[in-house]
């Protein structure tokens, strides 16, 4: 067969500035605030740095290794270090991304439907009533189709021209308006009650099992681990690439971005006194309270409510890239399709399979727990369990292009002994928590 050379990033900025761009997202300046206020404040930002450097560094790694080790898709990246019988943990990672994109860019369809609508007429008087009509129904499932749209446009494009070009503008900009948005509601007369509802350090809560559960599927999910997205980036690096560096900067930013979404958010819902608007529901919080604060703050607050709404869909399209890539690459590989079909008839079923999600929230929140919870669990620690123990010589794939790095014995300890136990232990909990979800949704 007469097959195109596999496509390569352009350079090493252009990898690092992908893989941060599927990195960051919904996780990063949706979830992440309001888990660290829930859970404890400071004292969940400190645990969450434990868990990122603890597992999610090494599985991130891990990734690196098996990906460009590869040059392969996560299916047949497996199969290449550890035979056939790997395979269905390939196909699990695709599944996976396929199902949590179906949901993600029914959220990212809100968020590009509130950006559209702050650009052109600003925000309501009602947000309570709005987010009602955005989010659920045939208009939900229309921003739903055009995110989409867009998503499979850039992957279309391919690696170098699609992905590649669409982080090194995007992602600059999303930097851009994160810190300056930050600074900006420092200056705001809420910002002292906003960072200690945001900060307030509680250890006690570090002691609920859950809250270390929360803490470490949140820091997969975050830095976009545990389904072969990583992987997938890493599939398209050369060989000289110092991997160890480049994971400790991808997830250095994203904890970075995460960090100050929390800055940014809760100053501006405290700076009116929207304290007590703030809804018990996390989606609730971001896409009423804030544009309340928006509506409410003068003249500022469009300008300020656009920008954040950029910012936020900006950050949801680089992760969505990542995870159609994802499915995508797969087919090439696999079937042989072309990119261009591939992307075109992934991302229709995609669609097709979110539209549940875009007219339930219910079920939606079902998906996320399922796939984003549960599957990144199993999949973290299949992987660990693979490279600790199956593949041969991680170390020496890791070695290319970081012969300066002393600690990757360590590393490579870690992943055999350290995080599979760990990860047992967060599964097991995982497990439990999907179960309650599951029976709690059937039985009312
Ligand atoms: N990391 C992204 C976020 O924080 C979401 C995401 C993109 C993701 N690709 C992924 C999550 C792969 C898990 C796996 O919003």
């Amino acid at each position: 067969m007469n097959e195109a050379p596999r496509e390569q990033w352009g350079s090493r900025f252009g990898f690092v500035l992908a893989a941060v761009g599927s990195a960051v997202g919904l996780g990063n300046m949706w979830r992440f605030p309001y888990f660290a206020a829930e859970n404890g404040g400071a004292a969940f930002v400190f645990l969450y740095i434990i868990m990122v450097a603890l597992i999610g560094l090494p599985i991130m790694l891990a990734e690196f290794a098996i990906g460009r080790g590869s040059k392969k898709s996560p299916i047949l990246a497996l199969a290449h270090f550890g035979g056939n019988a790997w395979k269905p943990l390939g196909v699990l990672f695709v599944l996976g991304g396929f199902l949590i994109l179906s949901y993600y860019a029914v959220i990212a369809g809100w968020t590009l439907r509130y950006a559209w609508n702050a650009l052109s007429v600003g925000f309501g008087s009602d947000p309570a009533g709005f987010f009602g009509e955005v989010s659920t129904g045939g208009d939900a499932a229309l921003w739903h189709l055009l995110f989409m749209a867009v998503t499979v446009l850039i992957v279309a494009g391919g690696i170098r021209a699609g992905i590649e070009r669409s982080a090194i503008i995007l992602m600059p900009l999303l930097a851009l308006i994160v810190v300056g948005l930050a600074i900006f509601a420092s200056t705001l007369p809420g910002a002292g009650a906003g960072y200690a509802f945001y900060l307030k350090a509680d250890f006690s809560e570090l002691l609920s099992l859950s809250v270390l559960t929360e803490a470490t599927s949140q820091a997969f999910f975050s830095l976009s681990l545990g389904m072969g997205a990583m992987l997938t980036y890493s599939s398209y690096l050369s060989r000289d690439d110092n991997m160890p560096r480049e994971a400790v900067i991808i997830a250095g930013s994203d904890f970075m971005i995460a960090f100050l979404a929390g800055l940014m958010v809760f100053p501006l819902i405290f700076a009116l006194g929207l304290s007590d608007e703030l809804s018990d529901s996390t989606i609730g919080a971001l896409f009423i309270s804030l544009p309340n604060a928006f509506g409410e703050m003068g003249a500022v607050g469009r300008p300020v409510g656009i920008l954040f709404f950029v910012a936020l869909l900006v950050g949801a399209l680089t992760s969505a890239i990542s995870l159609l890539e994802v499915v995508v690459s797969a087919i090439i590989d696999t079937w042989k399709w072309p990119r261009r079909k591939a992307a075109l008839i992934m991302g229709a079923l995609i669609t097709m399979v979110g539209i549940p999600s875009a007219l339930s929230i219910d079920f939606l929140g079902l998906v996320d727990q399922l796939a984003a919870n549960l599957f990144l669990v199993v999949g973290a620690f299949s992987l660990s369990i693979f490279v600790g123990w199956v593949m041969p010589d991680p170390i020496g794939e890791v070695s290319k292009g970081a012969e300066n790095i002393r600690w990757l014995p360590l590393w490579y300890a870690f992943i055999r002994y350290v995080v599979p136990p760990l990860l047992l232990f967060v599964l097991y909990f995982t497990v439990i928590n999907t179960w309650n979800m599951v029976t709690g949704l059937i039985g009312g």
